[in-house]
């Protein structure tokens, strides 16, 4: 497996990316074309997308997007690893070489927002009240089934949430790393 720039993709890797995208994530892109759609609109010179391929086809793949706060802070979006390749550490891959593209650009930090939206609420963040002892919430925070634990495996911390930003319950709730 190897790390490339996703600028170094072919037509088929592309759609393969979108495929990954719409199967991973179907709540924010339902349809092929809107995957499609995403990937076109991230790949801009001021976003960097990497992706992990094998016999040249498409594993996963990831993007930071331009910084904010003066150059220091990189999003991670979005990030997916195909469902049959999962727990075979190339998300950790993806994310490192993300990290280190930030790192290369003078960030200090990077962030992630990871919707707990999925049935009755994944984390120990969902369905509570929010507004009342935060950050006892987030010490006893416990990720059930949610992408969260895999952050907080790479070194993520929670850093805030965003209460009922997917509806009643259903937080987004922010991560961050020190790059
Ligand atoms: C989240 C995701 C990218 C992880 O990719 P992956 O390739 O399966 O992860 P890795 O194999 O690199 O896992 C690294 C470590 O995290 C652990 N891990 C992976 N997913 C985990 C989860 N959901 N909860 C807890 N730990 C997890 C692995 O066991 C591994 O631990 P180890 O180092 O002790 O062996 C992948 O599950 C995915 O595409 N999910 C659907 C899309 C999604 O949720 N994207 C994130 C949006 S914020």
């Amino acid at each position: 497996m190897r790390i490339i720039n996703m600028t170094q993709l072919n037509k088929a890797q592309i759609n393969q990316a979108a495929q990954i995208l719409t199967e991973s994530i179907p709540s924010g892109w339902p349809t092929l074309q809107h995957a499609m759609d995403e990937i076109k609109a991230l790949l801009i010179p001021e976003n960097t997308l990497l992706a992990a391929i094998e016999n040249e086809t498409v594993l996963g793949w990831g993007g930071i997007l331009a910084p904010i706060y003066n150059g220091n802070v990189f999003e991670l979006h979005p990030l997916v690893v195909h469902r049959d390749r999962r727990n075979q550490g190339i998300g950790r891959a993806i994310v490192t070489a993300l990290e280190d593209a930030a790192g290369k650009q003078g960030g200090l930090t990077i962030y992630l927002g990871a919707d707990d939206e999925r049935g009755n609420g994944e984390t120990s963040l969902a369905n509570v009240d929010l507004y009342d002892d935060l950050p006892g919430k987030i010490n006893s925070f416990s990720p059930g089934t949610h992408q969260s634990g895999f952050y907080l495996k790479l070194g993520y911390k929670i850093i805030g949430v965003m209460p009922d930003a997917n509806g009643t319950g259903k937080p987004d709730i922010y991560l961050a790393k020190r790059l």
